[in-house]
């Protein structure tokens, strides 16, 4: 007979404990108490304020002993107290922060957003903290189905994922997939100033000498030019054209074409589905496979892949994702699956990364950020209106703006990283997070939590950009 406690399970029953757990009436109240605290508490971080002068020799404190424990300065001094609202984050040193950048494309949903909070607590009544190879719950099938299921919904072939915990890993299995499944060819072609993570083989593929000092190169890589915006026709007919000559010096030596559909440290530069069809069929012909790194184009365009957004499919031999997942993932097809034991890996993914992960997912189709007319590309062509109009009235210290969908990025001053970096500075100081990306010229991005952002956030964020041009402006001409 079951009995009349709801937290107790006679495990002579047809039913799980661990469900039960779950079930358990006390830990939906916890719950409960968990939301609508986080929503008192969160009523309080609604908009951009200065650091609180008591907590600054404090956050000062901790930002030095971070320096003397990393060896060198943060990249900047931000510490989360580990209070958020949507894109909403409040520091450790009490200010509060438009959070515009989200740690490169991580926070989908902001900062704190309770249904987050809530698969986290799921999460952490799983057995384990970690998943991996050895030890797989079933939301870890869940995670893998569901991208696989995204991936291949407008006719990709990729039937198989494997999570792993960055984005440099998922690389680094899809560059294996690859090898293997071209033994012996040993190089791989890719584009100027691609940038796929910082593992040996990621930092040789990556198209910045400075993440290769001291390091052995690992692969031998040959790169194509990108497309440019400004001359799309041209910048095709060099990249083809540079194409056929590797394919000349090299023949049968390459594993894969690596490419981002949309090149994110590298600038923001948008590819085209002309631009990558001229070069995926030599490819295809050449029977080279095509590999697409998406750890900062997924989810923000018009579909959950940039590779659908530009009509890639065909092409799609193996794809990686990472950043806003909160796992990372290596999707690949068929043919790749390896023939040997070269992928294993004790953990895979925190269960509450994958927990989260799979709320990620469902809230960016439930909130309708896909589609042609999905939030990703209105909120963004909104966006890139109000940089428009920005780029008129400072046109010295402003060109663009540059990106597609929730990835937007203008050049700033000179285009040299020196000014750059002093404007996002300044941007820093003034309230709004946005990260510097590409090289000569520099640009500064802006990867907003694409189920929360609002156009009362963008025209927020446009006006302390406006601000904060305002004060960059200064700086020039005491300089000057
Ligand atoms: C396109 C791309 N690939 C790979 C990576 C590496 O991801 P991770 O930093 O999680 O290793 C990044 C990180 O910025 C990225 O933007």
């Amino acid at each position: 007979m079951a009995s009349s406690n709801p937290s107790s399970t006679d495990p002579t029953e047809n039913t799980l404990v661990g469900n039960a757990l779950r079930n358990d009436p006390r830990v939906a109240e916890a719950r409960k108490l968990i939301s609508e605290a986080i929503a008192d508490h969160a009523s309080k971080v609604t908009s951009v304020c200065d650091a609180k002068p008591n907590l600054q020799a404090d956050y000062q404190s901790m930002l030095d002993r971070l320096t003397t424990m990393r060896g060198a300065p943060p990249i900047w001094p931000y510490l989360s107290s580990g209070m958020g609202n949507g894109p909403f984050v409040e520091l450790a040193d009490g200010s509060i922060k438009l959070d515009f950048i989200c740690g490169i494309g991580v926070h989908g949903c902001g900062h704190l957003q309770n249904d987050m909070v809530q698969a986290a607590i799921n999460a952490a009544l799983e057995d384990t903290v970690m998943q991996g190879n050895l030890q797989q719950n079933p939301a870890s099938l869940r995670m893998g189905e569901r991208l696989v299921e995204l991936a291949s919904e407008t006719g990709a072939k990729l039937d198989h994922c494997l999570l792993s915990t960055s984005g440099a890993m998922a690389n680094e299995n899809a560059l294996k997939l690859a090898f293997h499944h071209k033994t012996p060819a040993d190089r791989i072609i890719a584009f100027d100033n691609a940038f796929a993570g910082r593992t040996l083989a990621t930092a040789a593929l990556t198209d910045k000498a400075a993440y290769r000092t001291g390091l052995p190169v690992t692969i031998d890589v040959d790169y194509l030019p990108f497309r440019s915006s400004s001359n799309p026709h041209r910048s095709q007919r060099w990249a083809v054209d540079e194409l056929h000559r590797i394919l000349k010096r090299h023949p049968g030596k390459h594993a894969a074409f690596w490419a981002e559909p949309i090149a994110g440290e590298g600038g923001y530069y948008e590819g085209s589905q002309e631009f990558f069809r001229a070069l995926c069929e030599p490819l295809r012909e050449a029977g080279i496979p095509i590999i697409f790194d998406e750890v900062q184009s997924f989810s923000r365009t018009s579909k959950p892949f940039a590779f659908q957004h530009l009509g890639l499919e065909e092409f799609a031999d193996i794809v990686t994702v990472g950043k806003i997942t909160q796992v990372c993932g290596t999707l690949y097809g068929k043919s790749f699956n390896p023939t040997g034991p070269i992928l294993s890996q004790t953990f895979t993914g925190a269960s509450s990364s994958i927990a989260t992960g799979l709320s990620m997912l469902d809230q960016l189709e439930s909130r309708g950020c896909f589609g042609s007319d999905g939030t990703n590309m209105e909120l963004g062509e909104y966006f890139q209106h109000g940089l428009e109009k920005l780029s008129q009235l400072y046109p010295k210290l402003l060109t663009g703006p540059f990106g597609c969908g929730m990835m937007v990025a203008f050049t700033p001053g000179d285009g040299s990283f020196d000014q750059a970096k002093q404007l996002m500075s300044i941007m820093y100081d003034t309230g709004l997070l946005g990260f510097v990306c590409g090289a000569a010229p520099t640009r500064i991005r802006f990867l907003p939590p694409p189920v929360v952002t609002t156009k009362t956030h963008i025209d927020l964020a446009l006006a302390l950009l406006e601000e904060s041009l305002k004060r960059f402006q200064q700086t020039q001409s005491a300089d000057g």
